[in-house]
C-alpha cells in the first residue's frame, strides 16, 4: 500500500472533522508551553485552521521530523508511556494532518536566529526554507480532506462544524486558564480569553450567568486530588451542555463520573435537570490509562470506584459547606481521607459487595429503569384500551407509568410561563366547549379529570397542551409564519459564543416561528419581535430556554432543524404541572386537545391522557 493512503487511513482515526484538528493543535501548543495561543478559522475550519502559539518552537530538525508518523519529542522511553503529563504523546496528530490536509509550518526557538517554513501536502513536503519568524510556531492547515472526498462531503453544515470546533476550544481553554486563548472565525472575533483563574475563565467561556452562582470543589489525598467549580442547584439545565470532567487536564467523558456527580445533588434538583460541572481530577499518571481511544477521550482507571466515591463525596462535601441544603442527610467527614474507599483499595471481594449495592445497581440498570415495574403495567395496561389508538400499546404504557410519576415541575418559569399561549386559548375558546354538562376536575394541579359516555379519562394538562401548541406551530409554519408582535422597545440579548452561533443557524426558522431576531455585533442580537403568544419584558428568558430546550434535542438527528424547535417552543410555552387552572382554562385544552389531529400523545410520544372503562372499573372492584 502506498505510504500515502496509509496515513490517510491512519488519519481518519485521529482526524475525524476539523474540530479533531483544532484539539491537535491546540493541545500541541499547550505543550510547547505556550502562554498565548490564538486559532483561527475560515469556513469552520473547512478552508482552514491555524494556530498560533508563542511557545518553545522546534528546530529546523524537528519541525522536518514532526510530520513522521510516530514523531514524538514526549516520549523517550516506554516508562514515560505510563508517566504521561503532555496531552500528546502518540507523535501521529501532525502525520495524519499532514496526509489530508495542505499545512504550512512556521517556527521558531527562542535561541536559533532564523526560523524554518516548511510547506506539505498529502504527506509529501513541497517546500522548505529558512524564515524570518516570532519565537513559537504557526501551522496553518488548508482544504482539509482535500485529497479524500468521501470525507469532505461527509462533513456537516458550516453551523454544525463550528459548533463542533468551539466545544473543542472550550474544552482546552477551560483547562488552561492561566494561558491566554483568541478564537477568530471568518475574520471576526469570537473568543478572547484573558489569562487569569479557573473561576474567570469559567466565567469567560460559559457565561456571566454563573457569576456568584458557583461553588469550589476541592479536596487533596494522597491519591488524588480534586478541584474546580460546581454550579448551585438553582443553576440546573435541561441539557448536559455545561458538564466537564478533566483527568490530569485532559477532558474525558464518562458516563460513571457524571453519574457520581449527580448523585452528589440528589434530592436538590429535579430529576430531568442537570447541573454545570466543571472539575479536575488530578492523579498520577500510572493509574490511569488515556491510550484507550484515538481522541484520548476516554480513559481507563485503575480503580474506578476510588474515583467514584472520591467526587462523590468532594461534590457532596462542598454543596454542603455552602449550606446549599442544610437538611442535606449524610455526614461527611471533613477529613476526605477517613472515606474507605480512599483508605482500603477494594479487594474482589469488596468489589463484589459494592455491586450489589442499590447505588451501584442503580447505576448500572439506569437505562432498565421502566422494566421494574413492567408487573404493575400489565396492570394499567389492561385498565384502558384506546379506541384505535397507539396509547393502548406496550410502549407508551410504560411510558405513562413514567409520566405519572414525573416530579412536579415546580421551576421558577412555571408562573411565568402559565399566560404563554394560554390565554390565546382560551380566548378562542370562550364559548366552544366540552360537551355540555361534562364535570372537570383538577388533580393535584396537574391532572385533568374527564367523565365520558363510558368511564372517564385522565389527562396530563402539560402533555395535552404540548400537542396542541405543536400542532398549532406545524399548521401555522407550513403556509404562513406564525404572528410576531412587535416589541416596543426591542430588546438585546448578549449569548455566550455558542450560542450565538446556534442562533445564527436557526435565524430563518425562528422568524417562522414568529422571532424577529438581528445580529448585533459581536455575540449580541436584537429582538424585534416575538410570537404573539409570549409576553413582552421576557425575551432574553424566552430565547435562552429555547436555545437550551433545542439542545436537548439536538442529539436526535432524525428531527430536522425546524421539528426540533418546534418540539422545544411547544414543551417551553406548555402550562407546566403546578399550574392551577379554572373551570374555563380546562375546558378551553380539553376541546383544543380533541380537535388535534394526533390527540393521544404529545410530540415526543408520551401519552396525553388515559382512559378508563367504566366495565373494567367495575371488574376491578370484584363486580
Ligand atoms: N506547536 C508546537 N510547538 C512546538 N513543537 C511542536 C508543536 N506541535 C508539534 N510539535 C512537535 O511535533 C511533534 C509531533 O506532534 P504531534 O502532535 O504529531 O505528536 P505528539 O503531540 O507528540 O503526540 P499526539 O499524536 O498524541 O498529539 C511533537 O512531539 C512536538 O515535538
Ligand atoms: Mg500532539
Amino acid at each position: 500500500m502506498p505510504d500515502n493512503i496509509a496515513n490517510q487511513i491512519a488519519a481518519g482515526e485521529v482526524i475525524q472533522r476539523p474540530a479533531s484538528a483544532v484539539k491537535e493543535l491546540l493541545e500541541n501548543a499547550v505543550d510547547a508551553g505556550a502562554t498565548e495561543i490564538k486559532l483561527i478559522v475560515t469556513d469552520a475550519g473547512k478552508a482552514l485552521i491555524q494556530v498560533i502559539d508563542n511557545g518553545g518552537g522546534m528546530s529546523e530538525t524537528d519541525a522536518r521530523m514532526c510530520f513522521e508518523r510516530h514523531a514524538t519529542s514526549k516520549i523517550e522511553t516506554i516508562e514515560d508511556l505510563f508517566h504521561i503529563k503532555t496531552m500528546g504523546f502518540r507523535g501521529e496528530a501532525l502525520a495524519s494532518i499532514a496526509a489530508v490536509a495542505q499545512v504550512e509550518l512556521k517556527t521558531k526557538k527562542a535561541d536559533d536566529e532564523t526560523g524554518t517554513y516548511i510547506e506539505i501536502e498529502n504527506s509529501v513536503v513541497k517546500k522548505q526554507e529558512p524564515i524570518a519568524a516570532p519565537i513559537g510556531t504557526s501551522i496553518a492547515m488548508k482544504n482539509l480532506f482535500f485529497n479524500v472526498p468521501a470525507r469532505r462531503n461527509f462533513l456537516k453544515s458550516n453551523a454544525a462544524e463550528m459548533r463542533h470546533i468551539v466545544d473543542e476550544f472550550i474544552r482546552v481553554a477551560l483547562a488552561f486558564p492561566e494561558i491566554f486563548f483568541s478564537l477568530t472565525a471568518n475574520n471576526q472575533q469570537l473568543m478572547h480569553l484573558d489569562a487569569g483563574s479557573m473561576k474567570q475563565r469559567i466565567l469567560q467561556v460559559l457565561g456571566n450567568n454563573y457569576n456568584a452562582k458557583l461553588v469550589a470543589v476541592k479536596e487533596d489525598t494522597d491519591y488524588m486530588n480534586i478541584s474546580g467549580f460546581v454550579g448551585k442547584p438553582e443553576t440546573a439545565k435541561k441539557t448536559r451542555g455545561d458538564q466537564y470532567f478533566f483527568v490530569n487536564n485532559r477532558f474525558i467523558k464518562s458516563a460513571y463520573l457524571n453519574h457520581a456527580v449527580m448523585s452528589a445533588y440528589q434530592e436538590m434538583i429535579a430529576k430531568d435537570s442537570f447541573p454545570m460541572y466543571c472539575l479536575f481530577i488530578d492523579l498520577d499518571p500510572a493509574v490511569v490509562d488515556v491510550n484507550v481511544h484515538p481522541t484520548k477521550q476516554e480513559i481507563k482507571f485503575e480503580d474506578e470506584k476510588i474515583i467514584y466515591a472520591f467526587v462523590q463525596a468532594a461534590v457532596k462535601h462542598a454543596l454542603a459547606q455552602f449550606s446549599i441544603s442544610p437538611t442535606l442527610d449524610f455526614s461527611l467527614n471533613a477529613d476526605i481521607q477517613q472515606l474507605p474507599a480512599v483508605q482500603q483499595p477494594f479487594t474482589k471481594e469488596k468489589e463484589s459487595s459494592a455491586a450489589s449495592t442499590s447505588l451501584f445497581k442503580g447505576f448500572t440498570q439506569k437505562h432498565q429503569a421502566h422494566f421494574i415495574e413492567k408487573n404493575e403495567l400489565k396492570h394499567w395496561k389492561d385498565l384502558y384500551e384506546s379506541p384505535g389508538s397507539e396509547v393502548g400499546s406496550q410502549k407508551s404504557g410504560v411510558r405513562s407509568q413514567e409520566n405519572l410519576q414525573r416530579p412536579m415541575i415546580n421551576d421558577q418559569f412555571s408562573t411565568e410561563e402559565k399566560p404563554i399561549g394560554f390565554k390565546s386559548l382560551l380566548a378562542a375558546h370562550d364559548s366552544r366547549l366540552t360537551s355540555p354538562g361534562t364535570a372537570l376536575t383538577q388533580l393535584h394541579n396537574q391532572f385533568i379529570i374527564a367523565a365520558t359516555p363510558s368511564g372517564f379519562i385522565l389527562i396530563d394538562q402539560q402533555a395535552a397542551h404540548e400537542r396542541v401548541i405543536y400542532e398549532r406551530l406545524m399548521n401555522a409554519s407550513k403556509d404562513k409564519p406564525v404572528s410576531t408582535q412587535r416589541s416596543i422597545f426591542p430588546v438585546t440579548i448578549e449569548l455566550t459564543p455558542a450560542d450565538a452561533l446556534l442562533i445564527d443557524e436557526l435565524k430563518n426558522e425562528l422568524n417562522l416561528l414568529g422571532f424577529m431576531i438581528e445580529p448585533f455585533g459581536k455575540n449580541t442580537f436584537v429582538v424585534q419581535g416575538t410570537p404573539a403568544d409570549v409576553p413582552q419584558g421576557n425575551e432574553k428568558h424566552v430565547i435562552d430556554y429555547l436555545l437550551e430546550q433545542f439542545k436537548h434535542f439536538s442529539s436526535d438527528i432524525k428531527f430536522s432543524k425546524r421539528e426540533k424547535l418546534i418540539r422545544s417552543l411547544a414543551w417551553q410555552q406548555s402550562i407546566k404541572a403546578g399550574t392551577s387552572l379554572t373551570e374555563k382554562e380546562m375546558k378551553g385544552l380539553v376541546d383544543d386537545l380533541f380537535q388535534c389531529a394526533t390527540p393521544n400523545s404529545t410530540p415526543g410520544g408520551n401519552p396525553t391522557y388515559l382512559e378508563f372503562k367504566k366495565e373494567q372499573l367495575e371488574k376491578m372492584f370484584g363486580k
